[in-house]
C-alpha cells in the first residue's frame, strides 16, 4: 500500500528527535518558562523582524484555534471563515461549543474574499444577531491554496476599516512559506495578521505549534487562558527544543520543500493524462478529479482521502505528501496508475 493520506503519518525528523534525546537529562523550568521556549522566541522574533511578538507553544491545532478564538471573543461575538475552513469542517464544532458562531462565506479556490466577508457583514448588522469580531483563514488552506501578499494585505485592510482581528492558521504554514508561489515572508504575517500560528506537527515534529501573538490587545493574561483550557504544558521545553531544531538553518523549509516537491511530481504525473484537479497544486496537497472507477480501483493499492463527490461519475481524492514521502514512494505511486490505466 501507498500512503498518501497525510502529513502526520510518520514520526518526528531525525533532527528533532536526536535534539530532545540530547536534552533528555536537562532539567528545565516548566510550563514553557525555560532557555528552549525562548531560545525558540527569539528564533521567531528573527523570523518576523519583530521583537513585540508574544510566542505560545501548544501540541495541537484545534487547541490553538479554540484558545485564540476564545481568548479573543466576547461571548456574543463571531468569527468568519471560508465555507471551506478548518474550523467550520474538520473541528467537530469546537468553536460552536464555546459558544462562538462560526459563520461562513463561500470560498474561491480555497480562500475566503473581502467580498465575502463583506457580505457576512451586511447581514449582521444588529444586536439580534451575533456581532462578527474576527477573520479566521489558514495558509496554505484546506485545499492546499496559498494566499497572496495582495490579498492578505486586502484583507488586512477590510478587518482594519470594519474592526475585525485577523487571525491566521498556519497547521501547514511552511508549505505555504516553502511554495514556490509564495510571495508572503514572515515579517508581512506579523504586520497583516493580529496573531497567527506556525505548525510544526504536519512538518516533522512531535506534536507543536507555535502561536504567534501580534496585536497587544491580545496579550494580556494570554498564558490563563492556555492553563484553563489545559494547554499550557508542564514539559513545555519539549515543544520549545522542537521549533529551535525546526528554525535553525531553516529545516522548516527544506522539509517543507521537499513535501511540496513530492506533491508537484504527482501533480504533473496526473495532470498527464487529462485529469482535472479541484485547485491547482501549489503545497503539499493535491486534489485530482478521477473517474468513480479510477478512484476506486486506486484505493485499494493507495490509502487516501476521499475528499468528495466531483460529480455523478466522478470522486475527488486527495493526496498529501509529506517532509518523509520518498521518491520510491511517488514511483510505486505512479506504477500503480498507470497499471489501472492500462486496464480501461
Ligand atoms: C488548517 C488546520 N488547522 C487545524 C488543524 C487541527 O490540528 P489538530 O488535529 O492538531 O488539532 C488542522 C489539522 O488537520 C489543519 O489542517
Amino acid at each position: 500500500m501507498v500512503n498518501l493520506r497525510n502529513d502526520y503519518s510518520e514520526g518526528v525528523h531525525p533532527l528533532i528527535l536526536e535534539a530532545l534525546i540530547k536534552s533528555t537529562y536537562e532539567q528545565n523550568f516548566g510550563y514553557g518558562l525555560d532557555s528552549h521556549c525562548q531560545n525558540a522566541t527569539e528564533l521567531f522574533k528573527q523570523l518576523t523582524e519583530n521583537d513585540a511578538i508574544d510566542v505560545h507553544f501548544f501540541s495541537g491545532g484545534t487547541a490553538v484555534n479554540k484558545t485564540v478564538i476564545s481568548y479573543a471573543l466576547r461571548p456574543w461575538e463571531a468569527v468568519i471563515c471560508a465555507d471551506t475552513g478548518h474550523i467550520n469542517v474538520h473541528e467537530t464544532g469546537a468553536i460552536e461549543a464555546l459558544g462562538h458562531k462560526v459563520l461562513t462565506a463561500p470560498n474561491e479556490d480555497g480562500k475566503l474574499t473581502p467580498a465575502g466577508i463583506e457580505k457576512v457583514l451586511r447581514e449582521h448588522s444588529t444586536e439580534h444577531m451575533v456581532l462578527p469580531a474576527m477573520v479566521y483563514i489558514s495558509n496554505s488552506t484546506e485545499l492546499g491554496s496559498i494566499y497572496t501578499k495582495k490579498e492578505l494585505i486586502a484583507l488586512h485592510e477590510l478587518c482594519h476599516k470594519y474592526n475585525l482581528y485577523l487571525y491566521l492558521d498556519g497547521a501547514r504554514l511552511s508549505n505555504a512559506m516553502a511554495s514556490p508561489f509564495n510571495d508572503i515572508t514572515f515579517k508581512d504575517l506579523a504586520t497583516y495578521t493580529d496573531i497567527f500560528y506556525f505548525g510544526g506537527t504536519k512538518n516533522g515534529a512531535m506534536g507543536a505549534e507555535a502561536c504567534i501573538i501580534v496585536n497587544p490587545h491580545l496579550k494580556r493574561d494570554f498564558r490563563f487562558a492556555m492553563k484553563q483550557n489545559g494547554l499550557l504544558a508542564a514539559k513545555g521545553f519539549i515543544l520549545g527544543i522542537q521549533f529551535e531544531t525546526l528554525c535553525t538553518d531553516n529545516l522548516y523549509l527544506e522539509l517543507a520543500s521537499h513535501a511540496n516537491q513530492m506533491a508537484a511530481r504527482l501533480s504533473e504525473f496526473i495532470g498527464n493524462y487529462d485529469y482535472q484537479f479541484l485547485t491547482a497544486t501549489v503545497t503539499n496537497q493535491l486534489f485530482p478529479i478521477l473517474p468513480n472507477e479510477m478512484a476506486n480501483k486506486l484505493a485499494k493499492e493507495v490509502d487516501f482521502e476521499v475528499w468528495g463527490t466531483y460529480d455523478e461519475n466522478h470522486t475527488v481524492i486527495r493526496l498529501v505528501t509529506s517532509w518523509a514521502t520518498t521518491n520510491e514512494q511517488v514511483e510505486a505511486f505512479k506504477e500503480v496508475f498507470i497499471k489501472i490505466e492500462g486496464e480501461k
